[in-house]
């Protein structure tokens, strides 16, 4: 929620700091700015609210230049989308310039605190407390200014990571953490902030991640790092092994297209760094130390996690009943976190994040820890916050993903967790080496399988074409389709707006029949073929068929029942059940793709949406 970015160096702070915004667009886009310490040592703020165009537009009408330097993309929380409200914000002297991402929760005591000594507010943000109380804390003098940020982070109560620029101070600019992302950059003879790699990824290969609690005061020179009583930190400087391509469009018109098309590999990969020669799995070091440890005990297990990471969750659960055997269940880390949980002794919970700095699922993280609960989890992004907190990872290694409507980082969870639960069955020695051997060879055929799909571009296309005007869809699929039907509603509402519901095809009957009409496409999932639920399925076409819903059925290659029932059918490559969730989803993200590129919608910057949801 919301992007930061830094720098201090010889160079002009701006070009960098509307390259480094331009990447960090998907954290937010109700406003821009940015605040730059002139070469005379005079404090300049641009903001613009809207697109980060708007604020380039104006940067090119009236030119700002110095360093250092802070920039900032809002996702608005506290306060409409307004100039007053964007960021950079001032402290009454526009002396201090702040941006914020996260909650300064206190925000309304504190701001009584220093309205009652004179401060005089602009906006209705809780991050414009900051500069005020940063310039009352200076006021007696004496202090330094990164005494005062302190002193000032010791007061407030929230999530931050900040960027912070002092008129007059042309060799420093300061940053700090708690809660919510932030890396530095390290070059040479200049610094770099930003909420997240891909944002400096073609100005440095080296990179600290902040801890909370740190203050970090950068020089061109070099970072020191203090925690918040001035007790110093040592500075821990990590080479980035992503390429700066890997954060680019490469010719798609739109990251989510890059990115749906960049499954097959992203599955590739994953299962070649972790299915060997013969056909066996094996995790990292730290994940097969916590299996080794804990799967004699593990009595049941709990995946928490959020918005499309939770339908994974939900996928992972059926896995986790059909092949280890363990009791298992899924809770919205927003639920999870406020619902007085129970949980057994040797509850082994996993986390499911794209980000690793979703607030719900980290808080509930946290909550599971305090019972005593042992955390793997499977996760995106390197050196995010949950897989610093976890005790264990199943890093996806699907690469930056851009386009807030999340594609190759779930179809990487999916696999992550077959490969987990074949790794965990195989431990608690009720899986053979030769279905391992089986369920593998099967899974190396699904970047294929998706490959078959993604050929079916301009069929799913063209059958959007014909639905995307209606207000409503309706996806049914059964057991390991339901999560996908779940997944496929959400996709088409974030991005293309247009209301759909995903529904165990079972539940129909129980309500959602009432729906069904000639004006309503229901996307039913019916693969594969040769499974006890697909008989379901047909019986559920029928009913759809006979209330006269228009069916667009997903169904195998060789079918032919379910097609009958169908005015649109879009055939998929064969596999297994629990593998058809990972075929079957690759159509369902190409229909809500083009229905909201029929629709009109901004693709890769869905209204309201923001990509890590590192608020409540
Ligand atoms: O980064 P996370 O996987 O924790 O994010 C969880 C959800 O916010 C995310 O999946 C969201 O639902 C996406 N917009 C779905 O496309």
């Amino acid at each position: 929620m919301c992007g930061i970015v830094g720098y201090i160096g010889p160079q002009n702070a701006v070009p960098f700091l509307i390259e480094g915004l331009k990447r960090l667009e998907y954290r937010g886009y109700d406003s821009a700015g940015i605040a730059v310490c002139q070469a005379d040592g005079s404090l300049s703020v641009r903001k613009q609210v809207g697109r980060l165009s708007n604020l380039e537009e104006s940067l090119d009408a009236e030119p700002l230049s110095g360093s250092p330097g802070i920039g900032h993309t809002r996702w608005a929380t506290h306060g409409e989308p307004s100039t007053l409200n964007s960021h950079p914000h001032l402290d009454c002297s526009g002396r201090v310039a702040v941006v914020h991402n996260g909650i300064i929760e206190n925000y309304l005591s504190l701001r009584a605190d220093l309205e009652a000594k004179g401060h005089v507010f602009q906006s209705q943000t809780d991050t414009e407390v900051l500069p005020h109380l940063i310039e009352e804390i200076l006021k007696p003098g004496g202090k330094s200014h990164v005494e005062a940020i302190r002193e000032a982070l010791r007061l407030a109560k929230g999530a931050y990571a900040l960027g912070i620029v002092f008129q007059g101070e042309t060799d420093a600019f300061y940053a700090a953490r708690c809660g919510s992302p932030l890396i530095i950059g390290v070059g040479d003879g200049e610094q770099f902030i930003a909420s997240d790699v891909p944002a400096i990824l073609n100005r440095v290969k080296k990179v600290i991640y902040l801890n909370d609690g740190e203050v970090a005061e950068l020089r061109p020179s070099g970072v020191t790092l203090t925690r918040l009583d001035g007790t110093p930190t040592a500075v821990v400087v990590q080479e980035v092994t992503l390429r700066a391509e890997a954060a680019e469009r490469a010719g798609f018109e739109t990251f989510m297209l890059k990115e749906i098309y960049e499954q097959p590999r992203v599955l590739r990969a994953l299962l070649d760094t972790h299915v060997d020669k013969n056909g066996a799995v094996r995790l990292d070091e730290d994940a097969e130390a916590l299996l080794a440890a804990e799967m004699p005990d593990i009595q049941r297990i709990l995946v928490l996690s959020c918005g499309t990471a939770y339908y994974a969750g939900m996928y992972g659960r059926l896995l986790f009943e059909r092949w280890v055997g363990i009791p298992s269940e899924t809770d919205l880390g927003s639920e999870f976190r406020y619902r007085e949980p129970r949980l057994p002794e040797h509850t082994l919970v996993i986390a499911v994040s794209q980000s690793g700095e979703t607030a719900d699922t980290l808080a509930s993280v946290r909550l599971a820890r305090t019972m005593g609960c042992k955390v793997l989890s499977i996760c995106n992004v390197a050196g995010s916050t949950l897989l610093r907190e976890s005790d264990a990872a199943l890093p996806t290694q699907a690469g930056p993903e851009i386009g807030v409507a999340s594609t190759k980082a779930f179809t990487a969870q999916l696999m992550a967790f077959v490969l987990l639960t074949i790794r965990m069955a195989r431990l608690r020695g009720i899986m053979s080496e030769a279905r391992e051997r089986e369920l593998t060879a099967e899974l190396a055929r699904i970047p294929n399988a998706i490959h078959r799909v993604l050929e079916r571009q301009a069929d799913i296309r063209a059958i959007s074409q014909k639905y995307y005007e209606c207000y409503n869809a309706l996806y049914l699929g059964r057991r390991f389709n339901y999560p996908i039907a779940l997944e496929g509603a959400l996709k088409n509402k974030e991005i293309s707006y247009q209301h759909a519901e995903g529904y165990a095809a079972g539940e129909m009957k129980h309500g959602p029949i009432a729906l069904i009409n000639e004006f309503l496409p229901v996307v039913c999932l019916c693969t594969p073929t040769a499974d006890e639920v697909y008989d379901k399925m047909i019986s559920n076409l029928k009913e759809v068929e006979a209330r006269k819903g228009r069916i667009i059925a997903v169904v195998t290659e060789r079918d032919d029942k379910a097609r009958a029932f169908a005015q649109d059918v879009i055939p998929v490559p064969e596999t297994i059940e629990e593998y058809s969730s990972i075929v079957n989803v690759i159509v369902l993200q190409l229909f809500a793709y083009h229905n909201a590129k029929a629709r009109g919608a901004d693709i890769d910057k869905p209204r309201n949406l923001a990509k890590s949801v590192t608020v409540e």
